[in-house]
This record gives structure tokens, C-alpha cells and sequence, in this order.
């Protein structure tokens, strides 16, 4: 197996005098093909152990690599170019451009990277089809739906193939319908693509579509669980009982 990503002793502080250990000691790895969630009660480190390995943030202690590369000593110019080249991104508000159309803003992860013009037609509605949203492609953001926002962002986030695919609450901001699609499209990205994902959520239903969980709290990995062989819905109730083990609130859990 293919490693993409390993993280070793991964702190991250904020603050002087009362420091908060956001991300404290995180040792994980995930290889080519996972589809690995994170998970965790409010301010338990998630979104600040993903800033770190998307480069968005800084780390205190300790390394990330990233296809064996380690992006902790980067340069700034290499980290942005590693940003574009390596990495998918698909965040809660999905950061479409307003301006562009769907068809516009997929096409734009190509153009960045300089894909020969004549490619771009034809990975662009493959992308589309397998994300189900052929019919949106020459719509603006503001008229599609949020789940067809979603899958917009989530088909230019591997329209590049990148090594990883990171996604912070993507289904947060969507109805249980759109959140089941976007998932459903996910694991159609990770078996025909191979697509290496990693998910933060704090609702079970959505992790429930991940091989593996690690779940966080007070910025440590608290527990670790495979899915193996199992059936969604049973990983989902096991996933059930860790979080209420947490203490973590139901309400927000589907
Ligand atoms: N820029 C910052 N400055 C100071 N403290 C921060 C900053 N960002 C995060 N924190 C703190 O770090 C801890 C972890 O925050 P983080 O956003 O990673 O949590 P989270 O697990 O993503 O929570 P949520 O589920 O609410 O999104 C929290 O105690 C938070 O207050
Ligand atoms: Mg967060």
C-alpha cells in the first residue's frame, strides 16, 4: 500500500500565557485509496488538525508529509504550489465563483494547472457525470441548489486528481437528501477513482460512509475505529455509541 499522508507528534498552540493545545500529539497515517473521517465534539482540534495538513495554518511541533515530501519546511512559494498541485479542497461554504458558471469554475482547477486546452472539454463532463450534475454545468452558483453547489465543489476538488482530497463539514450547510447524495458521489470518487479522502464531521451519519475514524478530543486522538467489513448502518451505530461516550451532543446527529 501507497502511503499519501502521514502526521507525526502534530502540535498546534494558540496563545500566550493560557495556551490552548488545539492539535496535541496527533500521530496518524492514511494510504492511497482510505476515505478517512474525523471526528470530535466542538473544539476538539479538527478543523485545526486539517488547516495544518492543508497548509492553511502553521504547526507548533512535529511533521506532515505528503506523498512522502514533508510540508512543514516548505518555503511559501512551494507551499502554494503544492496547494494546487497536490491537494482538493471541499469546505462547508463550497467557495464557488459567483461569476462563473458550474461548467466555469471546474474548468478553472484545469486552467491553473496548465491542462492542454483540448483536455479540459472532455475531463470536465466526465467529472460532471460522475458528480451527477451535467445539467448544472452551464448554470451560476446562484442557480443551483446548495447540494448541486456541493458536488460542483467536490467535482473541481478531484477533477485534478490530487494526492488527497480534504473536506471540512462538507454536508454541514446541506438537508439530509443532498447530504446522502454528496456522500454517495464521495464513494463513487474513492472506488472508480482510487480518490484518497479526508473528512471532518461531527455528525455520525456522514462518517458512517468512511473506512476509518479517528476521534478526536482536547486535541488528541481519543479513539480509532474501522469500519472492516461492516455494514454502513451498523458502523453508523457504533459510531453512535463512541460519540456518546463523548458526551457529544445527539441532537446533532442524524
Ligand atoms: N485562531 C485561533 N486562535 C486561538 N484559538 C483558536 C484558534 N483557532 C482555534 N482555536 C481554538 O482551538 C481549539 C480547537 O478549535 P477547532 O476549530 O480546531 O475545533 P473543531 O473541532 O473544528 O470545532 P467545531 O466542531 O466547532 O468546528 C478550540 O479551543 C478553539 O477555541
Ligand atoms: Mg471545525
Amino acid at each position: 500500500m501507497e502511503q499519501i499522508l502521514k502526521v507525526e507528534g502534530l502540535c498546534r498552540d494558540y496563545g500566550r500565557g493560557t495556551v490552548t493545545h488545539a492539535v496535541d500529539h496527533v500521530d496518524f497515517s492514511v494510504e492511497k485509496g482510505e476515505f478517512v473521517g474525523i471526528m470530535g465534539p466542538s473544539g476538539s482540534g479538527k478543523t485545526t488538525l486539517l488547516n495544518c495538513i492543508s497548509t492553511i495554518d502553521t504547526p507548533t511541533a512535529g511533521h506532515i508529509w505528503v506523498e512522502g515530501q514533508d510540508i512543514t519546511t516548505l518555503k511559501q512559494k512551494e507551499l502554494s504550489r503544492f496547494r494546487r498541485e497536490r491537494l482538493g479542497f471541499v469546505f462547508q461554504d463550497c467557495n464557488l465563483l459567483d461569476t462563473l458558471t458550474a461548467y466555469e469554475n471546474i474548468a478553472l482547477a484545469l486552467t491553473i494547472r496548465k491542462t492542454p486546452v483540448r483536455q479540459v472539454d472532455p475531463l470536465v463532463k466526465e467529472t460532471a457525470q460522475l458528480l451527477e450534475i451535467t445539467e448544472c454545468l452551464n448554470k451560476y452558483p446562484y442557480q443551483m441548489s446548495g447540494g448541486q453547489q456541493q458536488r460542483t465543489a467536490a467535482a473541481r476538488a478531484i477533477i485534478t486528481q490530487p494526492a488527497l482530497i480534504l473536506a471540512d463539514e462538507p454536508t454541514g450547510a446541506l438537508d439530509s437528501k443532498s447530504a446522502r447524495l454528496l456522500l454517495e458521489r464521495f464513494e463513487v470518487m474513492n472506488q472508480l477513482r482510487q480518490a484518497t479522502i479526508l473528512m471532518v464531521t461531527h455528525d455520525a451519519f456522514t462518517a458512517s460512509y468512511c473506512h476509518r475514524i479517528l476521534v478526536l478530543r482536547d486535541g488528541a486522538v481519543f479513539a480509532q475505529l474501522e469500519r472492516g467489513n461492516q455494514d454502513r448502518r451498523d458502523f453508523f451505530r457504533r459510531i453512535i455509541d463512541v460519540v456518546t461516550e463523548l458526551g457529544g451532543d445527539q441532537s446533532n446527529v442524524l
